[in-house]
């Protein structure tokens, strides 16, 4: 079964999507895994990292994108003129490296204004369930519905999450066994870290209060910090002020030693449709991220994270 991980941070822009897609790309080629990237952004950025704009068009106008999934799990009677299962929409051999799979993301994910309506109708039918109840458990299912049928096929699952805390980015921390923090090494950091564990802590609780026995409880532990500096030095006094002042905050297992410097190639991989450990492998921001892949793979021996996981208890119909 896949272990399941997140990609996130509040913020935008500090290197959710780079991580994410050079992360899955190591996994795939250094260390020979099964590997699903899956696109939680409107922004589409790891989509558009991994396959040409063009290939991208294609794909959406025949609606193959995790859109699609979203649209059906959320309306199962929904009659479309062509209907398509998970392993339709996947990418696989994305970016031309074996073992790299891609679920593409879309511009538009779901209408949450129709989402709350149909909940809020449901919860007024239902006396006995709260608008509150409802909503956790749609929240909880969505996102391990829709990967359910492709978690034997992997070894890992890295969603990239969107910058906020939007339902379906709720919905994919809730389905997953890890979450990985990219942050810039900045005073507002340590703030936005803090925020994202409390909404964590608040997300994990939420669930327990609505099912106390929930056989299968979300897991969703931090595996590590991942730091991506500005500037590029690894030896900035400043910079080293404020990575302290972070690390204080969490115990060392929960921070990547392996940080991930500003390199323009890291950038510049983009225009390749490739990642950069797989276009330039022997750039400095390459060779980060393959260092990274190594102490992924440590950090979840010793989280315990690579062992066999009891199976889902999944019902759509408690939701319908
Ligand atoms: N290590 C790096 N070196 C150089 N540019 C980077 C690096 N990491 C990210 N970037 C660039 O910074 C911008 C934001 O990164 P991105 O991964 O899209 O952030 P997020 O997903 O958090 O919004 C992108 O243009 C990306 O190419
Ligand atoms: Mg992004």
């Amino acid at each position: 079964m896949a272990l399941i991980i997140s990609t996130v941070n509040m913020k935008g822009g500090v290197g959710k999507t780079t991580l994410t897609v050079n992360l899955a790309a190591c996994l795939a080629r250094h260390h020979k895994k099964r590997v699903l990237v899956v696109d939680l952004d409107s922004q589409i950025s790891a989509t558009l990292s991994l396959m040409p704009p063009q290939d991208f068009a294609r794909i959406r106008k025949a609606r193959r994108t995790i859109s699609y999934l979203i649209e059906t799990t959320i309306k199962p009677t929904l009659k479309l003129k062509q209907s398509y299962d998970i392993n339709d929409i996947i990418c696989p051999f994305i970016a031309n490296v074996q073992g790299l799979d891609l679920l593409p993301g879309d511009i538009e994910l779901y209408d949450e204004y129709l989402v709350s309506e149909m909940l809020h109708k449901k919860a007024s039918k239902d006396s006995s369930t709260d608008f509150q109840s409802i909503w956790n458990s749609f929240e909880l299912i969505l996102i391990k519905k829709i990967l359910e049928p492709v978690m034997d096929n992997y070894d890992f699952i890295i969603m990239d999450c969107a910058p906020g805390y939007n339902l379906v980015t709720r919905s994919g921390l809730a389905a997953s066994d890890f979450y990985i923090l990219p942050a810039r090494p900045e005073p507002l950091s340590v703030v936005g870290i803090q925020l994202l564990q409390r909404r964590i802590r608040a997300l994990k609780e939420s669930h327990e209060n609505t099912d106390p026995d929930n056989l299968d409880p979300i897991k969703l532990n931090l595996l590590g910090i991942v730091f991506i500096l500005s500037g590029g030095s690894l030896l900035n006094r400043y910079y080293n002020q404020v990575m302290r002042r972070v690390s204080d905050d969490f115990t060392s297992t929960q921070l990547f030693k392996n940080k991930i410097p500003m390199d323009v190639n890291v950038a510049k991989a983009l225009d390749t449709f490739q990642p950069v450990v797989i276009s330039m492998p022997a750039t400095a921001g390459a060779k980060a991220f393959q260092k990274l892949s190594g102490e992924f793979l440590e950090k979840l021996k010793d989280a315990g994270g690579i062992t066999d996981r009891s199976p889902g208890r999944i019902n759509l119909a408690d939701i319908e």
